[in-house]
């Protein structure tokens, strides 16, 4: 494989496929057209006052340099209190919870600490973009199992034909991005039974466990009878306390499978984020408080994005958590959602993101469109009458 100009390809050749992120294409489009960016889920306000006054009490408290590799003390004790109190899930602060830079660096380093050549790593897609790279980085291959609309629920078929000799880890993301699913009850019972009969590691990520609609709420599959001692279970302080910014993350679970993940994690970053971590520890016993607000407020945006949606003419389907509305845009007679996406910014003003490229066929979700709703209600006003305009 040669670069253009005729030199060879740099870019080891695993990695080829994932050279350039959707997320980077469709925010350079936004940039450049001016149009409101759905694409990329972050918020466009500040997190909580609290979170804030505390990294920057943190700062003025000296908190400059690098943390022990594990993470600050403070906070791996408050994400074990977490764990118990919320879910009563007991982890060692010293061997059981490493802190990490965001839920991301905890993933790749989970995947790279457990798979390797030969191994397979089942996911559930539509899938967060980075579990399909850092698979690739571990050698491993990727194995799907398909979550349809419009209830995005796990077919247990699916998942114990997927689930075979080969499988070393499966990764559960729940409430699930970009669909915005919450696993029930019993789809983690489906899991868990699959996971234990074919005697695999798990790894969670559970980076929206606070950000749940309704009567819906985040159960970890760790919780399940004989699931704790195989897997990890990884979380971040980016979405709870709307600072994806900071990169503060976790993983916790049983002693041994953690210092797996330290193991790697040591040689990525080593460590980091010291003041942030320092507030995030001051905050994380009272996260339900902290979060409170947010938490409606996201609520009502993403019902504010749902119905405008819906008014326009496409088949929403309404989330049960997350950042995130996954819409169908053939109503709008588009044949393919890249090509929409693409064409959206200039057409309309506005970015979002083409669910196709999270799964393995895009043939899956052909059509499918996911808009961020974690913007200000006017923001979100403002899309959606760009979109009743440009699709009138
Ligand atoms: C499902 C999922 N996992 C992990 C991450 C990354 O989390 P962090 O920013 O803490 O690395 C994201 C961010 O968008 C996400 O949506």
């Amino acid at each position: 494989m040669t670069a253009p100009g005729g030199r060879p390809d740099p870019l080891v050749e695993r990695m080829r496929p994932y050279r350039s992120s959707i997320f980077a294409e469709m925010s350079a489009a936004a940039v450049r057209t001016g149009a409101i960016n759905l694409g990329q889920g972050f918020p466009d306000s500040d997190p909580p006052a609290v979170v804030v006054d505390a990294a920057v009490e943190a700062l003025r408290s000296g908190h400059h340099q690098y943390p022990p590799g594990a993470g600050i003390p403070e906070l791996r004790h408050a994400v074990a209190r977490h764990q118990l109190r919320r879910y009563g899930l007991e982890v060692d602060p010293e061997d059981g919870v490493q802190i990490t830079m965001g839920a991301s660096e905890a993933l790749a380093a989970a995947v790279l600490a457990f798979c390797g050549p030969g191994d397979e790593v089942v996911v559930l897609e539509p899938y967060f973009d980075l579990y399909a790279a850092v698979v690739a980085l571990a050698g491993a291959t990727l194995r799907t199992v398909t979550l349809r609309p419009p209830g995005y629920t796990v077919d247990p078929d699916e998942l114990r034909a997927a689930v075979g000799p080969r499988t070393r880890l499966v990764v559960v993301n729940t409430p699930h991005n970009p669909t915005g699913h919450v696993a029930t009850l019993s789809e983690l019972e489906v899991l868990a039974e699959v996971c234990c009969d074919r005697d695999v590691l798990v790894v969670t990520d559970e980076v929206y466990e606070h950000l749940t609609f309704d009567d819906h709420r985040h159960v970890p599959l760790a919780s399940l009878p004989g699931m704790f001692e195989r897997t990890v279970t990884i979380s971040s302080a980016g979405k709870t306390c709307s600072a994806t910014g900071w990169k503060v993350g976790w993983a916790s679970g049983p002693a041994e499978l953690v210092q797996s993940v330290r193991a790697v994690k040591q040689h990525l970053t080593y460590s980091g984020g010291t003041p942030f971590q320092h507030a995030i520890a001051a905050v994380l016993d009272d996260v339900e408080e902290v979060v409170a607000d947010l938490r409606a407020a996201l609520e009502h945006q993403r019902d504010l994005l749902c119905d405008g949606l819906e008014s326009i003419g496409l088949e929403v389907f309404r989330p049960d958590g997350t950042y995130f509305v996954t819409a169908d845009v053939a109503p709008l007679g588009a044949e393919d959602g890249l090509t929409f996406c693409r064409e959206l910014p200039e057409r309309a003003g506005v970015a979002a993101i083409p669910t196709q490229v999270f799964y393995a066929d895009p043939d899956d979700g052909r059509t499918l469109v996911r808009f961020a709703c974690c913007k200000r209600p006017e923001v979100l006003g403002d899309a959606v009458e760009r979109l009743r305009v440009a699709f009138r």
